[in-house]
């Protein structure tokens, strides 16, 4: 009879309708049973069908059954909903918690790092910064510093020349008369840059690092000189190294050294620095007063520094461009 259908198709519909996992097919069961040809408005259509006096509880099953299946469309119609924000919530959920994407930042070549723990160091004791030509003329690389074209040291710089005259500068030293020229005593310099050489192994690179020192003053003698120089490389090392002071020649310092530095693996001593009192010649020759005026000067191989600071035994490392040993000084 009607009323069994109506309530069979009451379950139907409900079993469709908390079936469907989707709005589309969710609208599809409502027009299917509530839409204007709906098997529901069938029925109705239906009543006509029965006896007169059924008619009117059959019409109000039917009506009951319309609202009791929209009630669950709308409740399944509401669960669907809050599942897509939900879904949609968690698609576009920003986590705060995740870390950021950093951008790269890179880091100091090492040289650049050892030059900038230099300047920290001999600008705490009141040396200015000043900067020389790599491109310099044979009297500031060499005649001034007391090294004419016949001196045999100049064989030793394996010079490369652009012609009679320039030359890419083998040390920084010739920045020590470009200061004495320009300044007056008392003058506290250091000078950073390249030097060239025509040299190439595992200890020479053809480009490589000084640092020169100057510091000329009144009643300056040996002991500043080697007073500075040792503290210095004992505050570079973070300790107090084996260090050697021992005599040498340069034609521009007299009495002229060098220290070497010991080195822990293999125990050999190996050459760090030049040094020496500035020759009284080159003082006369830059119109230094040599009765009121004395002075020192050094020049520091930056790469062999840094090389014992990180225990690094090739130094052509240094110009490889090579990015997985520059990130090892981040
Ligand atoms: N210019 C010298 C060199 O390159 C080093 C040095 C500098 C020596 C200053 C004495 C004084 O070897």
């Amino acid at each position: 009879m009607s009323l069994d259908v109506v309530n069979n198709l009451v379950i139907l519909a409900k079993l469709a309708i908390t079936q469907s996992n989707n709005i589309d097919a969710l609208e599809k069961v409502r027009i299917k049973f509530l839409g204007k040809k709906g098997y529901l408005n069938q029925q109705i259509k239906n009543i006509y069908h029965t006896p007169s006096e059924l008619r009117p509880k059959l019409g109000a099953a039917i009506n009951k059954a319309k609202k009791d299946i929209y009630k669950t469309f709308i409740e399944q119609k509401n669960i669907l909903n809050s599942k897509r924000i939900k879904n949609t919530l968690i698609r576009d959920m920003l986590d705060v918690t995740l870390p950021g994407r950093l951008s790269d930042i890179g880091t100091h070549h090492p040289i650049t790092g050892t030059i900038k723990r230099m300047k920290l160091f001999f600008k705490s004791l009141g040396f200015s910064v000043i900067y020389g030509p790599e491109i310099e003329d044979d009297y500031f690389n060499f005649d001034a510093l007391n090294i004419p074209a016949y001196h045999p040291s100049r064989d030793e710089h394996d010079t490369f020349w652009f012609d009679e005259k320039r030359l890419l500068r083998t040390h920084t030293s010739g920045v020590q008369i470009r200061a004495m020229t320009d300044k007056n005593p008392p003058i506290r310099i250091i000078s950073f840059g390249r030097v060239y050489r025509k040299d190439y192994d595992h200890n020479h690179t053809p480009m490589f690092h000084q640092m020169e020192g100057l510091m000329i003053d009144s009643n300056i003698d040996l002991s500043h000189l080697k007073k500075i120089l040792y503290d210095f490389l004992y505050n570079f090392f973070g300790k107090k190294i084996d260090l050697r002071f021992r005599p040498s020649y340069f034609p521009f310092t007299e009495p002229s050294a060098e220290i070497d530095v010991m080195e822990q693996k293999t125990g050999n001593w190996l050459e760090l620095l030049g040094c020496g009192m500035v020759h009284p010649k080159i003082l006369h020759h830059v119109g230094i007063n040599t009765e009121k005026f004395s002075g020192f000067a050094f020049g520091i191989g930056i790469e062999r520094l840094t090389m014992l600071l990180y225990n690094i035994s090739d130094m052509r490392v240094f110009f490889k461009n090579d990015l997985q040993f520059l990130e090892q000084f981040k």
